[in-house]
């Protein structure tokens, strides 16, 4: 099958490599002809590497890239059965492109979007066959992350969601089905991490370094908070937290903070500036941690909890399955465990005791406990 991507920037040039070496040809469309070179060569470099560490002969090299067409027009697209969209995250043109889309491809032709925040339904609403419209969600480096979230829209058709998901899942990634709902499963689930650690640095209880070393040395996860919000970049995680607070009517559990905003505001954006909530520059250090065992241990199980809640809080919405929610946390942010089986081994007794002394102590929202938590805790 033709595959196709529009978009040929962080996540377009990316899934176009998935799809070249899934074996498909594959059209990468940007109208920005910068972008397509810088694709292309990107997409390049990637595959050198990959045969110069022996994890791919020259020949096979060759024929990834020999798969992909890189073309500055959608009507190239004639022909795909599948399109992904990785444009800028505006709905006004996704709605001119979707529609330019649809008017050169077959009837059975998928179009799918990758956005982040914008619903399905809204981008699907242009099309004159709304059942093809589908969310096909990939976490960057798409190449390497291997959670996708499949995403169906109220017009999505059964046999649209079940074909994207079959096609998907034989690109060898990991494929999760969610609701249509602000954030997914994972930037809806993981926003305690950020958001929570925030919080607990602005009460004064640890310092950025505190907190990190507690989740990572005590809690298992591969980075903290806020070397991780370092990576990301403070606007770009800025931006998702304040759309997804916007999207959930304001709920004050997605409440962003003025501590990241304020380094947003700096410059201070992390990695990409030379300076986050650390300062990378050459020649400086960065701080050591209290590592007070009692103090790391509090930070990590008021974070977990409050994430714990948060999965629980998609499984009572069926946003996803149980096992869709867990694997999409360890596949897309790799958390150690999935949240749902890190509850039921710490005792959801306990998760919910944690949250009510919260709950109790602070009388906000935020920690209010979810109901199917609490249904579970009793029985
Ligand atoms: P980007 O800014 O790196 O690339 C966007 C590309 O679209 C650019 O090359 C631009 O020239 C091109 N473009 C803009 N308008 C176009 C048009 N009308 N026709 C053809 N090409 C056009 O953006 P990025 O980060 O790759 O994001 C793309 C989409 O993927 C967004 O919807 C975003 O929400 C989503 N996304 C981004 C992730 C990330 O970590 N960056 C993760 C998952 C999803």
């Amino acid at each position: 099958m033709k595959v196709g991507v529009l978009g040929a920037g962080t996540m377009g040039a990316g899934i176009a490599q998935v799809a070249a070496q899934s074996g498909h040809a594959t059209v990468l469309v940007d109208v920005n002809p910068e972008q397509l070179a810088k694709a292309k060569a990107g997409i390049e470099k990637v595959l050198a590497r990959l045969v110069e560490k022996g994890n791919k002969t020259r020949e096979e090299a060759d024929t990834i890239l020999s798969r992909l067409t890189f073309a500055g027009a959608i009507d190239q697209f004639a022909g795909c059965g599948m399109i992904i969209e990785a444009i800028v995250e505006k709905l006004e043109v996704k709605h001119t492109v979707f529609r330019q889309m649809e008017a050169v491809v077959e009837k059975d032709c998928i179009l799918a979007s990758n956005t982040s925040s914008l619903s399905i339904a809204s981008i699907g609403s242009v099309l004159e066959q709304p059942s093809r419209i589908v969310g096909i969600h990939f976490f960057n480096p798409a190449p390497l992350m291997p959670l996708v979230e499949i995403i169906p829209a109220v017009q999505t058709s059964e046999a649209t969601l079940q074909q994207a998901k079959q096609l998907i899942d034989s690109w060898k990634k990991v494929t999760v089905i969610c609701k249509d709902t602000p954030g997914f499963i994972v930037n809806r689930v993981a926003r305690p991490f950020y958001g929570e650690a925030l919080r607990i640095y602005e009460e004064g209880v640890a310092d950025f370094a505190t907190i990190d070393w507690a989740m990572t040395t005590i809690g298992g996860f591969r980075m903290g908070p806020f070397t991780l919000m370092d990576y990301i970049g403070n606007d770009i995680n800025y931006t998702v937290t304040e759309t997804v607070f916007q999207a959930f009517y304001y709920d004050p559990r997605f409440k962003p903070s003025f501590t990241q905003k304020r380094h947003m505001e700096a410059g201070f954006l992390g990695r990409k500036t030379n300076r986050g909530y650390y300062d990378y520059a050459e020649g400086s250090d960065l701080p050591k941690p209290t590592e007070d065992m009692a103090l790391g241990k509090q930070i990590f199980e008021r974070i977990l909890v409050m994430l714990i809640n948060e999965a629980f809080d998609a499984l009572f919405l069926n946003v996803a399955s149980r096992e869709d929610i867990d694997l999409a946390m360890t596949n897309g942010v790799n958390y150690p465990k999935g949240l749902l089986q890190w509850a039921d081994e710490l005792g959801l007794p306990y998760v919910l005791e944690k949250l009510e002394a919260l709950f109790a102590e602070y009388g906000e929202d935020r920690y209010r406990p979810n109901p199917l938590l609490r249904r579970m805790a009793k029985n």
